[in-house]
C-alpha cells in the first residue's frame, strides 16, 4: 500500500529518493516524507500530507540537507489520518533514528504501552512510530542498530517492511520484510531498496527480492542478508526486464491514457514465445508437469477486483477448451469458507502487483491444504509468484495508473494461453482447433489497435454523459464479467454509481432500476456463432428500452440487428465470441477515463485507492 525507497551512495540522495517515490506514488498518495543522514552527521527530514508534490513544494522552501544515506516513503493511511504528523519517516531516539514502514503492526498497542511505561513519548497516532520508538529504545540498550533492529522485528506481529537509519552508523540502512514486499537494487558503489523495482530502475536493472522474514543491512558497497534469527541468507538476483522510460508518461496526458494505448502490446507481449507453429506451450508450466495437468480435477481462481473479473472471463475459455471445471473466488472470501481442495486442485492466483495480501493469504492457504498453486502475475520477483509452485508472467509492462487496464487484458491472455496449453496436454482440442484459437489470440493486438480508433467517439459520449448519476452495464456469457469490469472502472475513476449485471438476471430484480433516460451499456455478443445468445441480448435491450433506458451498445461491426434499438453503437472488429472480451472492455476503459477527465478528476490516482493492497 505504501511505497518505500532507501538509498546509500553519492548520487544526490534527495533526488534519488524523490524520483523513487514518484515512480511508486501509485502505491499510496496521501502523504510523503524523506529522511537523510547529512554529511555532518545528523538527520534532516521533511514530511507532508497530500500528494508527493506537496512534499516537493515543501522541499523547495525548506530543503533537506545533503547526505549519502536516506529513506523515503509515500503513504496510504491505515493507522491515523493522513496528516503531517502521521506521515513517515518517524523519528525516535532524540531525533537520531528515522524509520519508515509499509504494512500494519498488529501488536502495536501492547508495545506502545510498554514504551510509554519506559518514559517514551509519541507524537503521532501511527503503529509505525511505535516501531521507531522500540528500535530507538533497543539501540540504547544494545548500542548497535543492527542488533536493536533484529530484536525489534522479532517482537512485531502483522505485516511490515521496515527501513531504519541511525546517525551513529551513518552509511547503513537496515531493513526487514514480513508479509510485505522489499526489493534490493544493486548499483556500483551505491545500493537501493524499494517496495518494487520502480523505486530504482532509473539507476540499476540488477535486483533481488528479499525473502519472507529476512533482514538486510545495506551500505554503499555491501548487501548482507540474514533471517530473523540472525542466520546468513542469500538473495537471488534477477534482471529487471523494463526500462525506467516504461514507467514514464511518455507524452501522454496521464498514465491511464498511456496504459490504455498499450493494451495491444500487453496482449502481444504476453503471447510472444508461447505460441509456436500454432500450438501453445508455456515453458513455465513444466514446473507443474504434464501428468499433473492431465490429472487436475478442478481449478479454483483466486483474485480480487479487476483481476477476479479476468478470472471470470478465463473460466469460460478454460472450461470450454480443457474441460476442467473452474470456480472463481474472491481471495478474501476463499480461505474463510473452508474450501474443498486436494492435491488435484490447481489454485490459480491472478495479481498484477503480486503483492495483494488477500490473494497471497489465499495462495498460502491453498498450499497448506495440499493444492498446487499457479500464479499469473505482472511483477517480477513479487511475493505471490515466489510463494507459488509455478508462475506465468504477464508481460504488460509496469502499470502505474491505480486502476488496472492493460494488466486486465494481459491476465485474460495468460488464462487463455493456460486453457490452450492444458487442452493440448489433456487432448481435449484437436490440432486444428488449437491452431485456430491460437491464431485468434495472435490476431487480437491488431484488432485492439482498431478499437483504439473509437477513442474520440467514446470521449464525446463521455462528455455528454458527464452529469449522469448512475450507469448500468449488461452482458451475457463472457460479456458478463466485462459488464462488471466496465462498472468497476466507472466507479473508481469517475465516482459514479455503476452496476454490472448478467443480462439474464435483469428481470429477476435489477430491471426496477430502469427509468426514463437511464444509460445502459450493453455488450452484445456476436450473432455469428451464438445466435441464441445474441437474440436473447437483443430482446433484453428491447425490454429495457421499452422502459425508457438509453442504450449504448458495444457490438461487432455489421451487426444490423442492434441498430434499431440502440441510441449509440460502438463497433468492435469481428472475433470469435470467446475473444470478444478483449475488444469490448477497451471502450469501457476509455469511457471511464474520459468521463473522469470530463469531471476534472485525477484518473491516475483516484481518491481512497492504492494500487497495491498489501493489507487484509
Ligand atoms: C481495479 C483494480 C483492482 C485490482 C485489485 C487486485 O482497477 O486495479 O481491483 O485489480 O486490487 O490487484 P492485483 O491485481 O495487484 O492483485
Amino acid at each position: 500500500m505504501c511505497g518505500i525507497v532507501g538509498y546509500v551512495g553519492d548520487k544526490g540522495t534527495v533526488d534519488v529518493l524523490i524520483s523513487g517515490l514518484k515512480r511508486q506514488e501509485y502505491r499510496g498518495y496521501d502523504s510523503a516524507g524523506i529522511a537523510v543522514i547529512t554529511h555532518d552527521g545528523h538527520i534532516s527530514s521533511a514530511k507532508k500530507a497530500g500528494k508527493l508534490q506537496a512534499l516537493v513544494d515543501e522541499l523547495a522552501v525548506r530543503p533537506v540537507a545533503a547526505g549519502a544515506t536516506g529513506i523515503g516513503h509515500t503513504r496510504w493511511a491505515t493507522h491515523g489520518a493522513p496528516i503531517d504528523a502521521n506521515a513517515h519517516p518517524h523519528l525516535a531516539d532524540g531525533g537520531k533514528l528515522a524509520l519508515i514502514h509499509n504494512g500494519i503492526i498488529e501488536n502495536y498497542a501492547e508495545i506502545r504501552d510498554e514504551m510509554l511505561a519506559a518514559g517514551h513519548e509519541f507524537v503521532s497516532e501511527t503503529d509505525t512510530e511505535v516501531a521507531a520508538v522500540l528500535v530507538g529504545h533497543l539501540v540504547n540498550s544494545t548500542g548497535d542498530l543492527r542488533t536493536a533492529f533484529a530484536q525489534a522485528v522479532n517482537r512485531l506481529q502483522g505485516a511490515f517492511t521496515l527501513l531504519a537509519l541511525h546517525v551513529d552508523e551513518p552509511g547503513l540502512i537496515v531493513a526487514a520484510r514480513h508479509n510485505s514486499p522489499l526489493i534490493v537494487g544493486f548499483g556500483d558503489g551505491e545500493n537501493f531498496l524499494g517496495s518494487d523495482v520502480a523505486a530504482f530502475v532509473a539507476h540499476t536493472h540488477r535486483a533481488a527480492a528479499v525473502g519472507q522474514d529476512q533482514i538486510v543491512a545495506l551500505t554503499a558497497d555491501s548487501v548482507t542478508v540474514t533471517d530473523f534469527a540472525g542466520n546468513p541468507a542469500s538473495l537471488e538476483e534477477f534482471e529487471v526486464a523494463w526500462d525506467a522510460s516504461a514507467s514514464d508518461k511518455g507524452g501522454w496526458p496521464s498514465f491511464m491514457a498511456k496504459e490504455i494505448s498499450e493494451n495491444p502490446d500487453a496482449v502481444a507481449n504476453t503471447t510472444r514465445g508461447r505460441v509456436v507453429d500454432g500450438s501453445v506451450t508455456i515453458p513455465e508450466l513444466t514446473e507443474l508437469g504434464d501428468d499433473y495437468l492431465r490429472g487436475v480435477s478442478r481449478i479454483i481462481v483466486v483474485a480480487c477486483g479487476t483481476a477476479s473479473y479476468a478470472g471470470l472471463v478465463g473460466a469460460y475459455a478454460i472450461e470450454q477448451w480443457a474441460r476442467i471445471p473452474v470456480d472463481v473466488q474472491l481471495s478474501h472470501e476463499f480461505r474463510y469458507r473452508e474450501p474443498v481442495i486436494s492435491a488435484d486442485t490447481l489454485v490459480v492466483s491472478i495479481s498484477q502487483s503480486g503483492e495483494t495480501m488477500d490473494t497471497l493469504m489465499a495462495v498460502k492457504y491453498a498450499s497448506e491444504h495440499g493444492a498446487k498453486t499457479l500464479s499469473i502475475c505482472n511483477t517480477q520477483g513479487a511475493t505471490i509468484p515466489r510463494e507459488s509452485d509455478a508462475v506465468i508472467y504477464t508481460h504488460a509492462g509496469p502499470e502505474v495508473a491505480v486502476a488496472s487496464t492493460k494488466a486486465f487484458v494481459a491476465q485474460i491472455t495468460a488464462l487463455y494461453l493456460l486453457g490452450l496449453h492444458a487442452a493440448r496436454v489433456r487432448g481435449t482440442l484437436d490440432a486444428t482447433e488449437l491452431a485456430r484459437n491460437a491464431a485468434e489470440l495472435e490476431a487480437i493486438p491488431a484488432k485492439l489497435e482498431q478499437v483504439l480508433l473509437t477513442g474520440s467517439t467514446v470521449a464525446q459520449l463521455a462528455k455528454w454523459m458527464s452529469d449522469t448519476p448512475a450507469v448500468l452495464f449488461l452482458g451475457r456469457h463472457v460479456g458478463f464479467p466485462i459488464a462488471l469490469e466496465g462498472a468497476l472502472k466507472l466507479k473508481e475513476l469517475a465516482y459514479i454509481h455503476a452496476e454490472g449485471f448478467a443480462a439474464g438476471e435483469l428481470k429477476h430484480g435489477p430491471i426496477a432500476l430502469i427509468d426514463h433516460g437511464q444509460p445502459v451499456f450493453v455488450i452484445v455478443p456476436s450473432p455469428r456463432k451464438s445466435e441464441v445468445i445474441h437474440a436473447k441480448v437483443i430482446s433484453n435491450i428491447q425490454e429495457i428500452r421499452a422502459r425508457g433506458a438509453r442504450i449504448i451498445a458495444i457490438a461487432e461491426q455489421g451487426d444490423a440487428a442492434v441498430l434499431p434499438y440502440a441510441d449509440e453503437v460502438i463497433q468492435i472488429p469481428l472475433a470469435d465470441p470467446l475473444f470478444e472480451p478483449f475488444l469490448a472492455v477497451l471502450p469501457l476503459q476509455m469511457f471511464a477515463m474520459e468521463l473522469a477527465h470530463a469531471k476534472g478528476l485525477d484518473v491516475d490516482q483516484p481518491r481512497n485507492l492504492a494500487k497495491s493492497v498489501t493489507v487484509e
